[in-house]
């Protein structure tokens, strides 16, 4: 196959971050997707409606010009929001809400430190069919980094799904054979997003031959057989996973540097990649399912109108982009060649 056409395909978890970031962010996301879902971990975090609606402002005014491009908001779950919070937050067209245990990522310090804390928001939003995104890894120090999704499986979330069997949860980017498997054997209500980093590396890329600091996200690359199991588990075609690229944004300063931040800024070739494990995995008739379907299905969305065509084209990504800031960043697979390319309309 040499040109693939597929409807509109949507992203399930973006980071645009704010201000001069954003004509970059942005058009980068609305140069093949219809619809992303902005995640909250500004500074400070969106906790409120009005928050949230200012930065919808913000975001569809940097679209580019003619753009139909169309983002989706999400409330930040704090320790102190209460159902009320929610409930406005529904009101003012907020989509989801994040649940981010305190300190477990970029910009989670105001996160939740203990679930009882949000029983209450947890239960208006069963109530409201709005779903819950998990940043799904525990904190606790002594909490290996390589196991603490697993851990947060056992401890955290499958008690969380027993108390709730009715809310919509989705573990967001997904790392491990663990998460895969607690996914499958869930509810209609249970799915999961899955990053391209998390298809096509594994912590070699990391860690081998130097350490790789754009390949540096949270959760962090896992061992090969995780890598097989998360190929597998989009192979299979299941309705519950869909694509979330967690496309990260960080300064370059900021990731070469001697504590650098977690995340991979792969808008520029998210799709792309995606494309390019399908097809070596030889199932490129599941792309379209997995992009354009399941995701706004399992929101209760209406799908995308309108289609993107890839074609079989080889190119490199840019070493760097430079930002409005005059400052550089380096996109995810810098200088590596793609075996996809989405053609302009
Ligand atoms: C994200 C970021 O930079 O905001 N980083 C990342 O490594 N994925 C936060 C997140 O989604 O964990
Ligand atoms: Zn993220």
């Amino acid at each position: 196959m040499e040109q693939l056409s597929i409807r509109t395909p949507d992203d399930f978890h973006v980071h645009f971050r704010d201000q001069e970031m954003l004509p970059e962010t942005v058009a980068a996301s609305a140069r093949c997707f219809g619809r992303a879902v902005a995640m909250p971990n500004l500074v400070p975090p969106l906790t409120t409606a009005e928050a949230v609606l200012s930065y919808r402002k913000r975001l569809r005014g940097s679209r580019p010009q003619g753009s139909s491009f169309e983002p989706l908001l999400t409330l930040y779950l704090t320790d102190q929001t209460s159902a009320e919070t929610v409930r406005l937050a529904q009101q003012a067209g907020v989509v989801a809400a994040k649940l981010y245990p305190a300190g477990a990522t970029t910009n989670s310090n105001s996160g939740v430190t203990a679930l009882e804390k949000i029983y209450p928001a947890l239960e208006e939003m069963a109530l409201l069919a709005m779903p819950l995104l998990v940043h799904g890894e525990v904190t606790a120090a002594e909490v290996d980094v390589f196991d603490r999704e697993k851990v947060f499986i056992e401890g955290v979330l499958g008690p969380l799904v027993k108390r709730y069997p009715e809310l919509k949860v989705v573990m967001e980017h997904i790392t491990t054979a663990d998460a895969a498997q607690f996914v499958l054997a869930g509810n209609a209500r249970i799915a999961a997003t899955i990053t391209p980093q998390h298809l096509l590396l594994n912590r070699n890329d990391l860690l081998v031959g130097g350490l790789h600091p754009h390949n540096y996200c949270l959760p962090v690359l896992k061992r090969n057989t995780h890598q097989q199991a998360l190929r597998q588990v989009v192979k299979s075609g299941s309705r519950k996973f869909f694509l979330g690229s967690d496309s990260a944004p960080h300064e370059r300063s900021r990731k070469e540097s001697a504590c650098g931040c977690a995340g991979c800024y792969s808008a520029w070739s998210a799709l792309e990649l995606y494309a390019q494990v399908f097809d070596e995995l030889e199932c490129l008739d599941k792309l379209e399912a997995f992009a354009s379907e399941n995701g706004a299905d399992f929101y209760g969305l209406p799908r995308n109108p309108g289609t993107v065509t890839l074609r079989r084209e080889h190119w490199t990504v840019p070493e760097q982009i430079i930002l409005p800031n005059g400052r550089p960043i380096v996109p995810f697979f810098a200088g590596k060649e793609v075996r996809w390319k989405v053609q302009a309309v």
